[in-house]
């Protein structure tokens, strides 16, 4: 009965269903039973995911940002998952600086969250990344707690709203700000999401995700940009991969069976540096999370970007999985992959399909 309402909550918000978390969120209800549908609902956004964020998280974003801001229009900017509004703040400063002219919309699923980000009070915690001039110039600070000067609230709105349905509503937005939201959906929902935030977003408009945070379709839509390892998705109407689309349809029914299909295939197998710089970026994620993105490029057929992401973790790697897919992918680029299959079949000689790959070389 539990599991249910919350498993439509869940639904309600497109929150990936997680074992543990599950778990935790039912031992939570049943300590405070008797609660109703509303309070269960505040109870799941508050727990189950995490609120964690501060003021100019992501160091060099800001810096980097600051060179984005050079027209002179009313920037319209959306934060998705703002939290306490602690990212919203941020760009204030910045654009009050700068003295541009913007509308800042936050959204969170969290009402406590919302209501923080309204209030702009906050710990030493969340601004412990500014130093004392920043810290002098955009707070007031009372007993333990730092404000946020008024001067820096104007121009912003902060909602309680899923961010599906403010991204269903449409609008038209110069940047916005996606950062370390995604993990709590589904696939499907991934694509859904950039999806409808490409629709909302202005001709060469800026999505910014988390740092090192990367999803394979993003490059389905956007062209990306990298300076100091900071990726900027930038919406245009060119997309990015053309190239690798081409390589991608001639090489369509192309599998491990006819491996000798694909001889004759034209091969960028060097990324280009732009390239190089995005694999570089993604950072901070575990094996099973780059195997993960590796799988879906295997599954996109998208061989090269698959290839150099493995190449970058391989060498450490004890796991069997990696060097499969290395030799997998070497075998579709036409590398040499007896190296990387002799691995794997060390690492895991009970793996029958390792043995018939050996065998195709023959
Ligand atoms: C880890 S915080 C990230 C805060 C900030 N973007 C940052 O990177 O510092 C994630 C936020 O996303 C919010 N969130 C998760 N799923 C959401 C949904 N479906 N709709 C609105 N907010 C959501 C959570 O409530 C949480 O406050």
């Amino acid at each position: 009965m539990v599991e249910n309402i919350i498993r439509n909550i869940l639904k309600k918000y497109g929150l990936k269903e997680d074992k543990k978390r599950l778990e935790h969120i039912k031992s939570t209800l049943e300590f405070f039973n008797g609660l109703n549908e509303e309070q269960i609902e505040r109870i799941i956004l508050e727990n189950y995911t995490i609120g964690e964020s501060f003021f100019f998280r992501d160091g060099n974003l800001w810096n980097i940002l600051k060179r984005y801001f050079l027209e002179d229009k009313n920037y319209k900017i959306l934060s998705l998952g703002c939290s306490r509004g602690e990212e919203v703040y941020s760009l204030s400063f910045i654009l009050n600086d700068l003295n541009k002219d913007y509308e800042i919309l936050g959204v969170d699923a969290s009402y406590e969250r919302i209501i923080q980000a309204k209030e702009g009070k906050y710990k030493y915690w969340s601004v412990r990344k500014l130093n004392e001039s920043q810290i002098n110039k955009y707070f007031d600070k009372k007993g333990d707690y730092y404000f946020v000067k008024e001067k820096y609230k104007k121009n912003i709105e902060f909602k309680t709203e899923n961010i599906t349905s403010t991204i269903r509503k449409g609008g038209k937005y110069d940047i916005v700000f996606l950062r370390r939201v995604l993990i709590y959906f589904t696939e499907a929902q991934i694509h859904n999401i950039l999806n409808n935030i490409k629709n909302i977003l202005n001709n060469n408009g800026l999505l910014i995700l988390g740092h090192g945070e990367f999803y394979p379709y993003l490059t389905e839509l956007f062209e990306f940009e990298i300076d100091n390892n900071v990726v900027l998705w930038k919406n245009t109407t060119k997309t990015y991969n053309n190239r690798y689309k081409k390589l991608i349809s001639f090489n369509k029914n192309n599998n491990i069976k006819n491996i000798n299909n694909i001889n004759n295939l034209q091969k960028p197998m060097e990324p280009n540096n732009k390239k190089k710089k995005l694999i570089d970026s993604i950072v901070n994620i575990s094996e099973d999370e780059y195997l993960e993105i590796i799988e879906k490029l295997i599954s996109e057929k998208n061989y090269v970007f698959a290839y150099n992401l493995i190449k970058k973790i391989a060498d450490n790697s004890l796991n069997y999985l990696i060097w499969k897919y290395k030799a997998f992918l070497e075998i579709q680029l036409n590398l040499d992959y007896k190296d990387s299959l002799n691995k794997a079949i060390f690492l895991n000689p009970d793996d029958e399909e390792l043995w018939n790959m050996k065998n195709y070389g023959r």
